[in-house]
């Protein structure tokens, strides 16, 4: 009888260490694999009107990330927001990652997947381009 309890002691420590080691707020971003060429039209405007228009709209929040107004909103916003070439450098991708210090993190309720997040910065990395 004592024998059984020991496979069970292991099981459940190990089980302990494996959701301590998913306790943490890192990303596992250089894990994710996105293709090449994302498309402004079909990769993140889907994102932006799921997860953003529902506040940046006319009646609520600036910028206008509705379908049809988002592409100009964005390159309006303040310089530096969104570098073409350079997401580690652009606050959006900042405010996206709810990094350390940052006064708008978006969206307000969490942060989204690390999958849209990554289509974001691949997007801004091959150049922000209205595709
Ligand atoms: C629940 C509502 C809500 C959602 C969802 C939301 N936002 Fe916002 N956002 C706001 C509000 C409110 C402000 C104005 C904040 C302020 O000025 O303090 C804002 C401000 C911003 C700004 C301007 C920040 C600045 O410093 O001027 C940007 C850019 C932005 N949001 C991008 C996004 C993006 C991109 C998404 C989706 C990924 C998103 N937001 C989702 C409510 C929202």
């Amino acid at each position: 009888m004592k024998k059984t309890h020991k496979p069970i002691l292991v099981a459940s420590v190990g089980i302990g260490l494996l959701l301590s080691s998913c306790d943490n707020d890192k990303f596992p971003e250089k894990e994710i694999v996105v293709k090449d060429n994302v498309s402004f039209a079909l990769d993140i405007q889907p994102i932006l009107t799921l997860e953003c228009a529902t506040c940046h709209n006319p009646s609520e929040a600036e910028p206008d990330l509705r379908e049809g107004f988002a592409y100009e909103s964005l390159m309006n916003l303040e310089e530096g927001a969104i570098v073409p070439g350079n997401a580690e450098g652009s606050e959006l991708v900042e405010m996206l990652e709810w990094a350390e210090g940052v006064d708008n993190p978006m969206p307000t309720a969490g942060r989204m997947s690390p999958l849209k997040i990554a289509l974001i910065k691949k997007w801004i990395d091959e150049g922000a381009r209205n595709n």
